[in-house]
């Protein structure tokens, strides 16, 4: 329980220098995210269960193994998530896709769900929320108990850069979901925003500022 999984790769480290940096503009910032989402789902489904299967080559008979329960459902938190879920695509062709949206109520500072479309099989199903910042923590940790309230059990996080306060709120409301990031870096500011961090993930991504 409490697992935290912090990707310890060259490649991984090299993509994150020039994702963090301020002159990466937004093409090459979107083929980052993608390119370091891939690396992370290879590293997300490495506990993936398998099955023996009978099959032929065409020379003879022989073991083969594959995956023994229906494939994953990648979650992608709107909106900078759905920045992730092409390169989480490519390693699983085969997976689901659902979606939830959340916003902060202002006045609340609650997170509010304003969007979910999920398979009908969902609780059937490992999930994979993606999203590419774990800062505070709060849109996380909402959208993981809106998709408990599902009826799911089986939950992954899997986030680009995150920090100390974003693991541990996760930890704390759901000691049951692994935690992946591909680099953790050391605190927040008093906005909430990861530092030394990479700034806004979405408005980066989506070139909305
Ligand atoms: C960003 C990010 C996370 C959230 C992380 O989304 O993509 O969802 O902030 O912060 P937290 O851990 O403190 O909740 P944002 O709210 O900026 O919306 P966006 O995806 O539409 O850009
Ligand atoms: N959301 C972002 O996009 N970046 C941060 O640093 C924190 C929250």
């Amino acid at each position: 329980m409490k697992k935290l999984i912090v990707m310890d790769h060259p490649l991984v480290k090299h993509k994150m220098g020039y994702l963090k940096d301020e002159r990466t503009e937004t093409k090459q910032f979107r083929e980052l995210v993608n390119e370091i989402s891939m690396m992370m789902a290879y590293e997300a489904t490495k506990d993936m269960m398998l099955k023996e299967v009978d099959i032929k080559t065409p020379l003879q008979d022989t073991v083969v193994q594959q995956r023994d329960y229906k494939n994953p459902v990648i979650v992608p938190i709107l909106r900078a998530g759905l920045g992730m879920v092409d390169g989480m695509l490519q390693v699983i062709p085969t997976a689901k896709v659902g979606h939830i949206g959340l916003y902060r109520d202002e006045e609340t500072l609650e997170p509010v769900e304003y969007y979910c479309k999920l398979p009908v099989d969902i609780s059937e199903r490992e999930l994979i929320v993606v999203d590419p910042m774990l800062a505070t923590g709060g849109s996380a940790k909402a959208a993981i108990q809106f998709l408990k309230d599902r009826n799911v059990s089986r939950i992954k996080l899997v986030c680009i850069l995150g920090c100390p306060e974003g693991v541990e709120a996760i930890h704390e409301a759901h000691p049951d979901v692994d935690v992946y990031l591909a680099q953790m870096d050391p605190k927040l500011n008093d906005h909430g925003y990861i530092l030394p961090g990479l700034g806004d993930a979405g408005d980066r991504l989506f070139g909305t500022k």
